[in-house]
């Protein structure tokens, strides 16, 4: 069923737990996230980014398909907004029935993420959903990678009593659209963040970070783990697989059912490394 995002991320950082957060391009990565929790018999949550909206040209489309895969799924799903630095996409949000919205002010300065993140939670509060920000900006969107950026635990408790955040996203070596799983990961980082933070926290560019480190990067404290450009990549590969394969084939359904298939059986298997 359709789950608010805060039933599914504060039990899960409550009880230790990780979150599979994955975002959806196609209807088919909704079908496939929604057929993996199931199999793993873990929550899920399904995200829609600033830049998907883009692709596609509007949310409404996509947002209604994702929210009606959520609700027929035997799995607590929920739905939410990823990366949004435009405030009329996240009332849209809000308004089709989304559990929660990241509002990304992450390239600002201080003051004006603050004082912008502080807003946009005044008004998701008063709808009932649930926001997640980000302090320290984890790079790697259009090719920049990095991994150097970290999240000050003392400036980062500031921040979230500051703008009454109900999650924040951390800095903590990760990088964004990593294609291969190498990043180094600052665990003890995560814990000190854990420690200081009233909030679960949230990681971003977890592609890159190989199964093991996801399963530590949880048990040190990381609750919602974002992934997806790993999924793009098992869907393609299944995609190109079969094209390759059955060259005079024509109809979609025939090549996309091995990509939603590849990513289905990925998400059932890294729900389970993250202690979902
Ligand atoms: O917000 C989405 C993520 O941080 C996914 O990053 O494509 O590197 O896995 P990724
Ligand atoms: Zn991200």
């Amino acid at each position: 069923p359709l789950t608010p995002t805060a039933d599914i991320v504060g039990p899960a950082a409550a009880a230790g737990k990780g979150v599979g957060a994955f975002n959806v391009i196609q209807l088919e990565h909704a079908e496939a996230l929604v057929a993996g929790a199931e199999r793993a018999g873990a929550p899920v949550i399904l995200q829609i980014s600033e830049n998907a909206v883009r692709y596609h040209g509007a949310l409404e489309p996509i947002g209604l398909a994702t929210l009606a895969v959520a609700r027929a799924s035997t799995a607590p799903t929920a739905v939410h907004l990823d990366h949004a630095t435009d405030l009329s996409l996240v009332r849209q949000a809000v308004q089709l029935g989304f559990g929660s919205v990241m509002y990304d002010a992450s390239t600002m300065s201080y003051e004006d993420n603050v004082r912008s993140t502080a807003d946009v939670v005044r008004e998701c509060r008063a709808a009932g959903v649930y926001v997640e920000a980000e302090l320290g900006e984890v790079g790697g969107k259009d090719g920049v990678h990095a991994p150097g950026a970290r999240t000050d635990p003392a400036e980062a408790l500031s921040y979230v009593d500051s703008t009454g955040v109900d999650a924040l996203a951390v800095a903590v070596g990760t990088s964004h659209a990593m294609l291969t799983r190498d990043a180094s990961v600052d665990f003890e980082l995560i814990t000190k963040l854990r420690d200081a933070l009233p909030v679960p926290l949230v990681l971003h560019g977890s592609s890159g970070v190989p199964d093991a480190d996801l399963t530590r990067s949880v048990h040190a404290g990381m609750t919602k783990v974002n992934i997806a450009t790993h999924l793009n990549k098992a869907f393609t590969l299944a995609v190109r697989d079969y094209l390759a394969a059955n060259p005079e084939v024509v109809d979609t359904r025939k090549y996309l059912r091995p990509g939603r298939d590849a990513v289905a059986a990925e998400v059932a298997r890294l729900l389970d490394v993250l202690d979902a």
